[in-house]
């Protein structure tokens, strides 16, 4: 079955032609960060427009990719939720319209439940259950992947998700944006003891709730101290204890969640699975714990549409199909 799938949630168009769930045919992807960065942060109209611009031409170049015509496509697939809301309106207008106009079934897919199945198409071998620690821009989430389209949310953040810390403390920096990456690579050269940063808990219940915030808070206080008083701010020693400390709050977590639900696997998805502390760190306590490890390689971790393609083929199998009347959601449980 080959799926025609679209992402637009946030700052990346994205069109794909999936086989199968597991065989990328084509994987198109526009980024948006150039028109955002003089802004230090994605701007929702822009990014709708943007979207607007290029989803046509995307579609049209991924069966070409793919080496297909729209007669092969058996099936349309999109993000519906969550994101800005104008920017997942336009790939599910446009996705619906496609759907209309091939006269094939429209597949709506939860934008996390793709970054989840981005490991199916890294890891052919990979099946249910395991847990998967969901970290983007937007969301930070520990989900138990019973089934393909069975699963729950664990545990979440209760504010900033792990990616917003990471961008508005590399903001405060001086690092341009989006900052994760930057951090990330600023963070190799520097002492991750150099700064004792807090770790927010969260006591109230679940111990699988995570906050952000105030770790990102810290950040800003100590560059902000750092400005206002001219001490020099030791940049590589604050990204590497970031890192450390978001690596150890999500890694823990994790770890303690497979070994309560009893699973031999463990994944990781998103755009902050990037994060080189992070994969290291998983690596050691995986293999330290004897669990075996799926992270995604780094073009599978940010957002793209392939990882759409593959959930829409189990959701499919599922039933999970929408008609004409499938609207965008800012917001959407798992
Ligand atoms: O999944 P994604 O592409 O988009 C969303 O769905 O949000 O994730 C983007 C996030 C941004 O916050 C970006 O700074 C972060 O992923 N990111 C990283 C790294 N590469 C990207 N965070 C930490 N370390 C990285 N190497």
């Amino acid at each position: 079955m080959r799926i025609l799938a679209f992402e637009s949630s946030c700052d990346e168009t994205a069109a794909a032609v999936v086989e199968d769930g597991r065989k990328v045919l084509a994987d198109e992807i526009f980024s948006q960060v150039k028109l955002h960065e003089i802004y230090g942060g994605v701007v929702p109209e822009i990014a709708a427009r943007s979207h607007l611009e290029v989803i046509s031409l995307l579609a049209d170049r991924a069966l070409k990719t793919a080496g297909v015509t729209r007669r092969d496509i058996d099936a349309v697939a999109c993000t519906y939720a969550p994101g800005l809301i104008g920017a997942v309106l336009v790939g599910v207008n446009f996705a619906k319209s496609a759907a209309l106009a091939l006269g094939v079934p429209l597949i709506p897919v939860h934008h996390i439940r793709g970054h989840i199945a981005a490991n199916y198409l890294a890891f052919p071998d990979l099946e249910p259950p395991f847990v998967c620690l969901a970290i983007s821009g937007g969301n930070t989430m520990l989900v138990d992947v019973r089934g393909y389209t069975d699963m729950s949310v664990l545990g979440q953040t209760r504010d900033d998700a792990a990616g917003e810390c990471f961008d508005k403390s590399a903001r405060v920096m001086g690092l341009g944006y989006p900052g994760g990456k930057p951090i990330d690579d600023l963070s190799r050269q520097g002492d991750d003891r150099a700064y004792d940063l807090p770790r927010p808990a969260v006591n109230d219940g679940n111990p699988f709730d995570m906050s952000f915030s105030g770790l990102k808070t810290a950040v800003v206080n100590i560059a902000h101290h750092a400005q206002q008083t001219g001490q020099p701010l030791d940049k590589p020693g604050l990204a590497a204890s970031l890192c450390r400390v978001v690596s150890e709050m999500l890694v823990s977590r994790t770890m303690d969640a497979a070994k309560l639900l009893g699973y031999k696997n463990v994944a990781v998805a998103g755009g902050v699975a990037a994060n080189s502390r992070i994969r290291a760190d998983f690596e050691a306590a995986c293999e330290k714990a004897g669990r075996a490890l799926f992270v995604p390689p780094l073009r599978l971790c940010g957002d793209n549409g392939a990882m759409i393609g593959a959930q829409a083929y189990y959701e499919f199998l599922a039933g999970h199909t929408a008609d004409s009347s499938l609207n965008a959601y800012a917001t959407m449980t798992l």
